[in-house]
Order: structure tokens, then C-alpha cells, then sequence
């Protein structure tokens, strides 16, 4: 996790790029941050424990100046989250700021510590800053330096390093963590993600493992670790500037729930015809698919979440069987793999480090490979051999929410791609299934019209410690997505079951302190069953907030607390709007319990540690 960002040049004020940088990082991590800029040839450091916004404080009080500098937002890894473990850390001349993990750190440190260096913090970072330095000491130049330091360093990480021996440059390295060099016009800037250099640049050079970077003010070059130098290619970004601010929205969370249906409606755009029900994948070759017998989706969190519902979708309309793994899992329990197996990691950020090693596990054992992702150029993008990529545009919020549905929507569009390879559904049904998707956008815009009513459900609802939501068939997994939104912004204790395992445990919770979501959009033969449930949690007086699109059922009349009415809608893409409500039922408790929304507590949107 935690985000870098590094710029040089004359032709902005360095400590606003870097606070506006970095506040489009901060949700990479935020229980500290700071900053270092040389100033007359030397660096000043500021830092902060805590979120950015007690940084930009402090740094008020001084307004450095300076034409180069480095900054940090940081979620713990190594050390508690205090300011002396915040970054940038600094030896000598040289401060360094460091997203990933030293995993040599303790032997490298002895042998500082031999050498007389002094540790001030208790993270890995450290190290890097008495190695350049040291490497200094022994004569080289600060480039040969920085590369012999790296060249000592295993692990994972983007380094970003200023010195004030050599006040002219920024050097950056990467290895498994994301990093990337934004070109302007006399300046340049490297950051760990897009969003932080949009409003500056849209001239993006992907670093890849192993490339040292030197940014200079007219200058960048790309180098490997040796010195020998390297030719990137110049990417155009057309994710909108605007994309990365909240537009009036009070929090990103709900911007991003708004922008689903157009979300979902470019994830679409140009991958399907409405005459022929062909779907096309960039980069796709039938022939890839031909012998797949068997699928297994890798993924965490709401991603994983996504991908049960993708299971669903594949094995009823290409009737190919998918198995779905927690990434942290798979590769731990020697998975069978073989040639025709097709691994499907599912990835917002592209960059999760157990998705993406359960990914070359995968690929290692002779699958093939496609991901869902969301950030071109990702490491997991990268690491497969055809992606489909989720046009969501930046999701700032931590908790997922348009990253969610567009994975659905890619999903779907796979399910109907295979379908058609594997002869499992004829060109008509194509065509129908694209003409249900394309009814889903205007579907969401419904939901999105039940926001007061959903606000004041929540006004009811919020002071309750614990919530159960169950739900059934595609929209099992829908229990699981509405209960993490709600832990993970309101802290409250929440689960999601299968609505037919409430009777082999949870039933024993219910009482009148437990409200149970009941997830039964549609009328087919998992709502019959969920009305049974409906009863079963009526006499043990729990509180039922019921999610349907049928009303006509007797059994609901007069058992139910509230009643959340989605528009109907076809069942296997049922779970993209029955979704919604919850997010917004989350959001709202969260807003009345006062949590903050777009940066919970103990979470990073990214995580790149196992
Ligand atoms: C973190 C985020 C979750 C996300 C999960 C997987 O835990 O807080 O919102 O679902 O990572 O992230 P990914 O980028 O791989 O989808």
C-alpha cells in the first residue's frame, strides 16, 4: 500500500503538487504522510501522523519553496503509525519515501548499524536511505548510488529518493509495486498511480520491475539497474480530470454509486452487437477458449464477491464450470491446474498482492490466463494473457462500489462470449442476453430515486450493533457484498449467509436486536424459499428490511419492517441493481454514525502485502 509521488520543476509551486498529489493517494493509506523539498540546496521534511489534511497544517505555517521534492501517505506496515515511522526517512543528504515491503531488511540494518548508521524509525524504509548514503561515502555519484543501494534491496517496492548532493534530480525504482512517470512541459513527476498526476499530465510511462528512473526538469531517462538505458513507451490517459474530484458529492462513495450506470455503459461500449450477439473482447482469439474446461476465479475482498456471482453467470450460460478462490488461499493449497484450465484473477486495482501471486501460481501450473481489471498496465494486467478491463474510471472511495458492478457487467460479457464459443446458446439468445444488459443503466437510475427512502431506513437502523443479510441464488453473494460495505464504513458487525444456511446456525442470533436483510429481488424459486425464511425470522421477532421487486406474495404483508422495491429485472444480472440499495443503506448508517466514509479505519483501497 501507501502512496509515493515525486515532481521537479520551475513551473508550479512543488508543495502543491505535492499535497494535491497526494490527497488523490490517500486512499492508498492514511495513518501518516509527509513530505521532503530541497530548498537552497537543502531538504526540509515535514510529517505528520495521521490523515494528510494535519500535514497540509503544519506545512502552512512554513510554505517551502524549492523546485523538486518527494511525498508519502502512508498505511503501516513495518512500525506503528506514528510520526517518527511516518516518511520521508532520511540518512545524510538523502530522504526516500517507500511503498511495499524490505524483505532484507533486518540483515541489511545490522550491517548499517555495524558501520555506525543510526535508525530513527522502525520501518524497512530506513534502510534505503543509509544505503544510498553509504554507497555515497564510498565515492559514487548519486545515480550509481541509488542503483547500487537497490541492487542490495529484495522485496517489493516503489522508491521515490532526493538528495542535496545532487539537487537536480528525482530518482524512482520499482519492483511488484506500482509506479508510474507523468511528462510535462519543464517538469516531470512520477507517482504510484494515475489519478494523483491527472489534473497535471496525461503523458503516463509505465515503470516496469527492475526500472531506476531519473527525472529531470527537460529531462527523464529510464535505465536498468546496471545504468544501461531503457526505451518506455509514452501512454495517453483519457481518464477525465474531473474524474478524480468529487463534483459537489460529499464523499467519493456516493459520487461513485451515482456514476454505475454510466460506469456500466462504457464497461459495454463498443464489445457488443446488437444484431449479430457477437461479443468482442480486445485482444481475444476463440481459439484460446476452444479446449477450457474448467475455470477458476482468484480474487479478494469485493472482487471476490464478484466473482461468485460470475460463477453463476458462466456456468448458466457457457456451462463451463468455474470454481472461485480466495486468492490468499489458492496458492497455499496446491491447487489442480492444468492446460485446460482458464484462471481468471479479478482485480479492481490490478495490483492486490495475493490475486496477483495466485495468479502466476496459476500460470505457472499451465493455465491460461485473463484478468478483470480496472487500471491499465496493472501488474496483474500485465501478468495475463488477455484482460478485459473494467472502464470504471478512478474508484477513490475504499469501499468498492462502481468497481463492483462493472466487474459484473465484464463478467456477463465473458459468459456470452464463451457461450457462443462453446456452442452452449444460439445467436438469438446472444442478442437477448446484450439487449437485457443494455436495460440495466436505466435499471440502476431507478434504484438510485429510492436514496431518500433509503436515508431515512437508515435513520431507524444505525444505532443497531449487529445486521444479518441473506440471500439466495445469484444473489447469494449479494449478502456477502451488502454486509462488508456495511463493516467496513460503519463498523458495525455484519454477515452475509446463504439463506439457507440460516437455519444451520445464525438462526440462533435473531432477536429483536438483529435486523436481517432479506435479499429477494425477482419471483422465481429462491424468493419462494426466502419467504420461508421471511417466517422463520418473524418468530424469533427479528427486524426484517425486505429487498424485492414482487410485492404480490401474502407472506409479506404485515411481517416485514421495511421494504426496499428494486425495479424487476433479469435474474442472472439481478445482483448489479439489487446491490445498489445497499450500498446506499451502508453509506447512510455510516454518515449517521459519523464514520469516516472514504477512508475507514485500519483499510487501504490497495493492498500489496500478503
Ligand atoms: C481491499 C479493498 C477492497 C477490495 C480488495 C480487493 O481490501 O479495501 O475494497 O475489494 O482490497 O481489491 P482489488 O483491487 O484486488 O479488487
Amino acid at each position: 500500500m501507501c502512496g509515493i509521488l515525486g515532481y521537479i520543476g520551475n513551473q508550479k509551486k512543488t508543495v502543491d503538487v505535492l499535497l494535491q498529489g497526494l490527497s488523490r493517494l490517500e486512499y492508498r493509506g492514511y495513518d501518516s504522510s509527509g513530505i521532503a523539498i530541497i530548498q537552497n540546496g537543502k531538504s526540509k521534511v515535514f510529517k505528520s501522523k495521521g490523515k494528510l489534511s494535519k500535514l497540509k497544517t503544519k506545512i502552512n505555517k512554513h510554505s517551502p519553496k524549492g523546485s523538486l521534492g518527494i511525498g508519502h501517505t502512508r498505511w503501516a506496515t513495518h512500525g506503528d503509525a506514528s510520526q517518527k515511522n511516518a516518511h520521508p526517512h532520511i540518512s545524510g543528504g538523502t530522504s526516500v519515501v517507500h511503498n511495499g515491503i524490505i524483505e532484507n531488511y533486518l540483515d541489511l540494518k545490522n550491517e548499517l548499524k555495524k558501520k555506525g548508521y543510526k535508525f530513527y524509525s522502525d520501518t524497512d524504509t530506513e534502510v534505503i536511505a543509509h544505503l544510498i548514503e553509504d554507497m555515497s561515502a564510498s565515492g559514487l555519484d548519486f545515480e550509481d548510488a541509488a542503483r547500487a543501494a537497490f541492487k542490495k534491496i529484495e522485496g517489493s517496492y516503489a522508491i521515490a529518493v532526493i538528495s542535496d548532493k545532487n539537487p537536480d534530480k528525482v530518482i524512482a525504482t520499482r519492483k511488484f509495486s506500482p509506479l508510474i512517470l507523468a511528462i510535462g512541459d519543464h517538469e516531470n513527476y512520477l507517482a504510484s498511480d494515475v489519478p494523483a498526476i491527472l489534473p497535471f499530465s496525461r503523458k503516463v510511462v509505465y515503470l516496469e520491475d527492475g526500472d531506476v528512473a531519473v527525472l529531470e526538469r527537460d529531462n527523464v531517462r529510464i535505465t536498468d539497474l546496471d545504468g544501461n538505458e531503457l526505451k518506455r513507451k509514452v501512454q495517453s490517459i483519457n481518464w477525465d480530470p474531473i474524474s478524480v474530484e468529487k463534483c459537489g458529492y460529499r464523499h467519493f462513495m456516493m459520487k461513485e454509486i451515482y456514476e454505475q450506470p454510466q460506469a456500466i455503459l462504457d464497461t459495454m461500449r463498443g464489445r457488443f452487437s446488437e444484431e449479430t450477439g457477437e461479443i468482442f473482447l480486445e485482444g481475444f482469439d476463440p481459439a484460446m477458449f476452444k479446449d477450457i474446461n474448467r475455470i477458476v476465479a482468484l480474487a479478494c475482498g469485493t472482487s471476490y464477491h464478484a466473482s461468485l456471482i460470475g460463477k453463476y453467470m458462466i456456468e448458466k450460460i457457457a456451462k463451463v464450470s468455474v470454481e472461485v478462490d480466495i486468492a490468499s488461499e489458492f496458492r497455499y493449497r496446491n491447487p489442480i491446474i492444468d492446460r485446460k484450465t482458464l484462471a481468471i484473477a479479478v482485480s479492481q486495482s490490478g495490483e492486490t498482492a495475493d490475486t496477483s501471486e495466485a495468479l502466476v501460481e496459476a500460470k505457472s501450473r499451465g493455465a491460461k490466463t485473463i484478468s478483470i481489471t480496472n487500471v491499465m498496465m496493472s501488474k496483474i494486467a500485465r501478468d495475463s494473457d488477455r484482460v478485459i478491463y473494467t472502464h470504471a474510471g478512478p474508484e477513490i472511495g475504499v469501499a468498492s462500489t462502481k468497481a463492483f458492478t462493472t466487474q459484473l457487467i465484464a463478467f456477463y460479457l465473458f459468459a456470452i462470449y464463451l457461450g457462443r464459443i462453446k456452442k452452449q446458446i444460439t445467436k438469438k439468445q446472444a442478442i437477448e442476453m446484450i439487449k437485457d444488459a443494455l436495460s440495466i443503466p436505466q435499471l440502476i437510475q431507478v434504484v438510485l430515486k429510492l436514496d431518500n427512502q433509503i436515508k431515512e431506513l437508515a435513520k431507524e437502523f444505525f444505532t443497531y450493533r449487529n445486521f444479518l443479510y441473506l440471500g439466495r441464488g445469484i444473489n447469494y453473494p449479494i449478502a456477502f457484498e451488502g454486509a462488508l460495505k456495511l463493516k467496513e464504513i460503519s463498523y458495525i458487525h455484519a454477515e452475509g449467509y446463504a439463506a439457507g444456511e440460516m437455519k444451520h446456525g445464525p438462526i440462533a442470533l435473531i432477536d429483536e436486536d438483529m435486523p436481517i436483510v432479506l435479499i429477494a429481488p425477482g419471483d422465481g424459486v429462491s424468493n419462494k424459499k426466502i419467504l420461508g425464511n421471511l417466517q422463520e425470522v418473524r418468530a424469533r421477532k427479528g427486524k426484517v428490511i425486505f429487498l424485492t421487486s414482487d410485492l404480490s406474495a401474502p407472506e409479506i404483508k404485515g411481517n416485514v419492517d421495511k421494504i426496499i422495491e428494486v425495479p424487476d429485472c433479469p435474474n442472472l444480472l439481478s445482483p448489479i441493481v439489487s446491490i445498489v440499495p445497499l450500498q446506499l443503506l451502508a453509506y447512510h448508517i455510516a454518515t449517521y454514525k459519523g464514520t469516516d466514509v472514504d477512508q475507514p479505519r485500519n483499510l487501504a483501497k490497495v493492498v500489496t502485502v500478503e
